[in-house]
This record gives structure tokens, C-alpha cells and sequence, in this order.
């Protein structure tokens, strides 16, 4: 090792090369194998996918399309069985089908689409010898789409802003859609944001509302042109159908005939995720980021205390803590000049990008602190009352985690290519580059360590691209000895503390396959970036699960690029040959002798 240390544990691996090959590329020494693909039955009696014979009733009960988040709630100590979630954040009609014409779907089309949407629960086994999780049928196993009641709860539940013809209630929702990162809670939930929700609603043009175009909803027809079969995804015969849609979501996987819920306390945005910690009196505190350029960091503290154990009344009880709060919005500011922060990325004078910052409260309960907004409406148009108090408009907010150990909370800000752009804001500390494609890691510490603090300080820890870009930054490690990176999107942390960042580059690193990386965050080898596997073409390394011994990632949406179709496939990955691409989780193991090795 170039600096003459020893790698941190957990991190004693052999970076792989960048590549744009069509597998999934793990370091020397490493093991892999497919733990589940899109189409696989969840369910005994499901036929095996037949992917020119799909139906909607055979994926309703088949894992579901382009996974994203994923979570391992382990059933023993060994981590040798385990309930997996994930998450589907959207379907690629033109991958799933051959011969799609994009302007007449079928309703079957459509309808699979419906149920290629949601989250999986399934059980997983592995062998005491191997990292290779395999699905079993279980009680557990369930497919929540866009077919499953919703509660919504929280402040807004029940608002006129959420009733529908078929929902006069404004309390109870039927799925869930465009679902990416997410979080486990402290107890045993799971937490899933619906992100880019706007795109699956129609005729929204010549509305006029402001209340629709500030979430980007927006034109006549829809890509996918449900519309035509269901009124709700039609804006002219339902109207409040959309602000349905835009929530964090909660599931139980421990409790299959459980009703999932929205909740509405979380504010409405595009979010990616919600992660919680504990404060030290017991109330709970949720981070979440709102992922479009130009957007903010909300975090929501909880009135309400946790309740230890894992009994079913104490998740009961704790599910409930998301519904009454206050929601907050980041508002950040550096401490060097402004005249020092010229868009390139230069570092300041004081040699950092970092400052201070304080959480805006927008409302709590019943009680909005927006002028001009009751608490109802800023929960449904959280990013107007947002705009309202002055929040910081950061680079696509993604994953946000609080190291379990420090405290810290780290955030991905993925990239954002108009920043400078004519008429768009230009570079500010936290977000130093114009035309941004790359991205940065910030590091955020609440005053005093305490989650419930309303100031904090932050730093940028990564400011990713090619390391002999001058504009990058590897927390002040030797350049020449880290990875390329781009686009940070989701983070996960390994029981050493070190740091995992999986990337959503969409071609951006010089048409490079996407990545999962680790790096250490303390000591000498603090930032020493360096990349663990890469995915096949055209996919996106997500939902990462960094186990001691088993690492797994989501691969989204392989053979996704341009002009790529059923008919055209550009990847082959997972089953090769002349197959079609198969969005699937990946699990990845060290070899040993005798038994499974550590990672790293
Ligand atoms: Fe679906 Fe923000 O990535
Ligand atoms: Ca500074
Ligand atoms: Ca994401
Ligand atoms: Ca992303």
C-alpha cells in the first residue's frame, strides 16, 4: 500500500479496474452468485418466468422489476437464513417486452407493469460454506403493488387534498410507486421513499397549477399510458389521485397480513429514502432527501419515544412515531467567502468546503410555521413551503445515513449538471461545481452530537470524479491511489465503520460501468477510496447490504441505455447467451478454506 499502512479491516481488497464489461467484476479472491432475478416465483405453484408468455396474475406473485433498495433482517446469529426486501422503483416497458409499441400498450401490458411495481419479502438460506443466498418459499414471502391497500396516516391523513371518488376517506391508498432507496428502522421495519412520482400522472397541461409543476408534473399523455385504462393515473377525472403518491412508506416484514402506510408526517417530495436514529431520550429522528436538482435535506423529529424489544405491540407502537412530529428543512451556509467559491471546485482558502447550518422547523402536528400555508398543505406541497423559508438548494439529495458509532450523519448528493447553468443558481460551498456531473459525499454533525440539535456543521468528505481531475477532493488522501467515482447515490456502513457508496452514473464517468466502493472514514487511510465490483452495462449498483461476511447489491435495470429495446438487448446479463437483461440482487462472498472468510 502506497502510504506504508496496513488497509483497514473490512477493507483488504484488491480494488477491481473500471470497465464497461457486460458481468458483474469483483475483486481477486471473491465469490458471486445470483440470489434472485425479475420473474423468479415468491410463491410455490408459480410457473418459472417465461419472459414471452408474462402475465399480470403470474407477476403479481413473481419478484417484480429494476430493484433498487434492499434490506437483510437476519433470522439467526450466523446470518445463515434471512428476510430480504426490496424495492422496484419502475418498469422499462421497451425492455420487458418484445415488440412494445409505446403508443397502443396493451392492457395487460399495463397491468403487469401495476404488479412489476412495489417491494418483495421472500426468505433467504444460505450454506454454512457459501455467501450464496438462494429464496425459499416462506409465510413470510409477499408482493406489495401497486394493487395493495395503503393506510395513510399522520397529520394530512384524511385531508380533502387526498380524497378520490374511490377514496372518499383520504385514508386509504392503493400502492405504491417509484420506490428507491429506503431504511431499516431500529425496529425491524422497513422505510421506502416514493421518488419520481410525477411522470405516471396524465394531462396535467393547461392546468396551470403551480401545486402540480413544482413536483414536475407536467404535458398530456404519459410514457406509459396507463391512463387509458385506469382513471386514476388521469389527472382530468381525479384530481387529488397524484398527492397520494410522493410519501415514505413503512412495511413489516415481520407481520405478512400487515397493512403497510404512508406517512403523511414526512412531508411530500421526491424522496429517496428516510433512515431514523434514536436520540438519547428515545424520540426518533428521520433523515430524508428530496432527489432533483436544486432541491433540500428535511429531517422530522418525532414526539413520541421508542419502545425496545421486538415484540409485535412495541412495532406497533413504534410505527406510530413517524406519524407525529415535527418536519424540519436544511438551511446551509459555508464559512469561507463567497468570492472564494468560484464554481470550479477550487478549494478555499482555509482548505475545506464546510460550515455551519440549522434545520428550519415547516410544521408540527396541526401547525404550520409557513406564512400563508395551513399544516395540511405544507405536508402535500412540502417543496412550496420549503421554498418559502429559505432552504438550501443542494445537488440531488440521495441516500442519507447516520453512522451508527459517531454520529455523523453522511449524505450523497449524486450530481447535478445545471448548477450554473443560465438562470439556475450557481456553485455555494456544499455544492462548489457548476455543471456538476459527478457528485459529493457531505458529512453533517449535529451540534453537539445530540440528533435532536437544530444547528450543525458540515463538510464535503468526497468531491467525486477521475482523481487527476483537479476539482476532486478524497477527504485529503493521496489521489493518486484512489478509484474513480461518480455519482454517489446510496450508502451503507460495514461493522468496522467503514463507508459503502454504490453509484448511479448513467454513462457520466466516461461510459464506465457504475460501482460499489468502500473507503474508510478515520485515520491515516481516511478516504482511500476504492472499488469493490462493478455492474453489467447500462445497470446501476443499489441497495447495497454489507453483511460480515456476505455483501449484496441490487443490479437495476441492466441493458438500460439508449436505444437499447426487448428486440435490440444490448446486456445479456444474468443467464448470458442470447438472453434478455434481468434486474436482479447479486450476492458477493470471500473464499476460505474451510469456511466463509471476513470481507476484506
Ligand atoms: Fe431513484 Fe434518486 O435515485
Ligand atoms: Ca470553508
Ligand atoms: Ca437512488
Ligand atoms: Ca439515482
Amino acid at each position: 500500500e502506497a502510504q506504508g499502512h496496513r488497509p483497514p479491516k473490512g477493507l483488504d481488497f484488491k480494488p477491481v479496474e473500471v470497465n464497461t464489461k457486460d458481468e458483474v467484476v469483483i475483486p481477486e479472491g471473491y465469490r458471486q452468485g445470483v440470489v434472485i432475478r425479475w420473474g423468479d416465483p415468491l410463491f410455490p405453484g408459480v410457473p418459472e418466468f417465461d419472459f414471452d408468455n408474462q402475465t399480470a396474475a403470474k407477476q403479481e406473485k413473481q419478484f417484480g422489476f429494476n430493484c433498487d433498495f434492499a434490506a437483510i433482517l437476519p433470522l439467526d446469529p450466523l446470518e445463515l437464513t434471512g428476510l430480504m426486501v426490496t424495492n422496484h422503483e419502475y418498469t422499462s416497458e421497451r425492455l420487458m417486452f418484445r415488440g412494445y409499441d409505446p403508443n397502443n400498450p396493451t392492457e395487460e401490458q399495463a397491468k403487469i407493469g401495476w404488479a412489476a411495481h412495489g417491494l418483495s419479502v421472500f426468505m433467504i438460506k444460505r450454506s454454512l460454506f457459501s455467501g450464496h443466498y438462494r429464496p425459499r418459499f416462506s409465510r413470510y414471502n409477499r408482493r406489495i403493488t401497486l394493487n395493495t391497500a395503503f393506510e395513510m396516516r399522520g397529520p394530512a391523513a384524511g385531508s380533502d387534498l387526498l380524497k378520490t371518488s374511490v377514496d372518499p376517506t383520504g385514508r386509504k391508498v392503493f400502492g405504491t410507486i417509484n420506490n428507491c432507496a429506503g431504511g431499516v428502522t431500529p425496529w425491524g421495519t422497513i422505510l421506502s421513499g416514493e421518488e419520481n412520482f410525477n411522470q405516471y400522472f396524465a394531462n396535467a397541461a393547461g392546468r396551470n397549477d403551480p401545486r402540480l409543476t413544482r413536483y414536475g408534473v407536467t404535458g398530456t399523455a404519459t410514457t406509459r399510458k396507463w391512463e387509458r385504462f385506469d382513471k386514476r393515473w388521469d389527472l382530468a377525472q381525479e384530481p387529488n389521485e397524484v398527492n397520494r403518491f410522493g410519501w415514505v412508506i413503512e412495511l413489516d416484514p415481520n407481520d405478512p397480513d400487515s397493512t403497510p402506510v404512508k406517512h403523511t408526517a414526512l412531508g411530500r417530495f421526491k424522496h429517496e429514502t428516510a433512515n431514523v436514529r434514536i436520540a438519547g431520550d428515545g424520540r426518533v429522528v428521520a433523515y430524508s432527501g428530496d432527489d432533483e436538482r436544486f432541491e433540500y435535506v428535511y429531517k422530522f423529529i418525532s414526539n413520541g419515544k421508542v419502545k425496545r424489544g421486538n415484540s409485535k405491540a412495541a412495532r406497533r407502537h413504534n410505527m406510530t412515531l413517524l406519524d407525529d412530529g415535527t418536519l424540519y428543512v436544511g438551511r446551509f451556509k459555508g464559512d469561507s467567502p463567497a468570492s472564494e467559491i468560484d464554481g470550479s471546485g477550487k478549494l478555499p482558502s482555509d482548505g475545506k468546503f464546510d460550515g455551519t447550518g440549522e434545520w428550519i422547523p415547516l410544521a408540527s402536528g396541526k401547525k404550520s410555521f409557513v406564512p400563508g400555508m395551513s399544516a395540511e398543505e405544507v405536508y402535500v406541497f412540502t417543496r412550496i413551503a420549503a421554498d418559502k423559508v429559505g432552504a438550501t438548494k443542494m445537488d440531488r439529495p440521495e441516500d442519507i445515513q447516520t453512522h451508527p458509532r459517531t454520529g455523523v450523519v453522511y449524505c450523497a448528493l449524486t450530481n447535478n449538471t445545471e448548477r450554473g447553468a443560465a438562470g439556475k443558481e450557481g456553485g455555494t460551498e456544499p455544492n462548489p461545481r457548476v455543471n456538476n456531473r459527478h457528485g459529493q459525499v457531505l458529512e453533517l454533525t449535529e451540534h453537539r452530537g445530540d440528533a435532536l440539535a437544530l444547528t450543525f456543521t458540515w463538510n464535503l468528505f468526497l468531491v467525486c470524479g477521475f482523481p487527476d481531475d483537479p476539482s476532486t477532493y478524497f477527504g485529503g488522501y493521496d489521489k493518486s491511489q484512489v478509484s474513480p467515482i461518480s455519482s454517489p447515490d446510496n450508502l451503507a456502513f460495514d461493522r468496522h465503520g467503514n463507508l459503502w457508496i454504490s453509484t448511479d452514473a448513467d454513462g457520466k464517468l466516461d461510459g464506465l460501468n457504475d460501482g460499489l466502493y468502500g473507503v474508510p472514514l478515520e485515520g491515516r487511510e481516511r478516504g482511500h477510496l476504492k472499488l469493490f465490483l462493478t455492474v453489467p452495462r447500462g445497470g446501476e449498483t443499489c441497495g447495497p447490504v454489507i453483511g460480515e461476511r456476505v455483501i449484496t447489491v441490487c443490479v437495476q435495470h441492466p441493458g438500460e441505455v439508449d436505444g437499447a429495446t426487448a428486440d435490440k438487448p444490448v446486456s445479456h446479463w444474468p443467464d448470458g447467451g442470447n438472453s434478455q437483461p434481468r434486474p436482479s440482487v447479486v450476492a458477493v462472498w470471500r473464499e476460505g478454506r474451510r469456511q466463509l472468510g471476513e470481507i476484506g
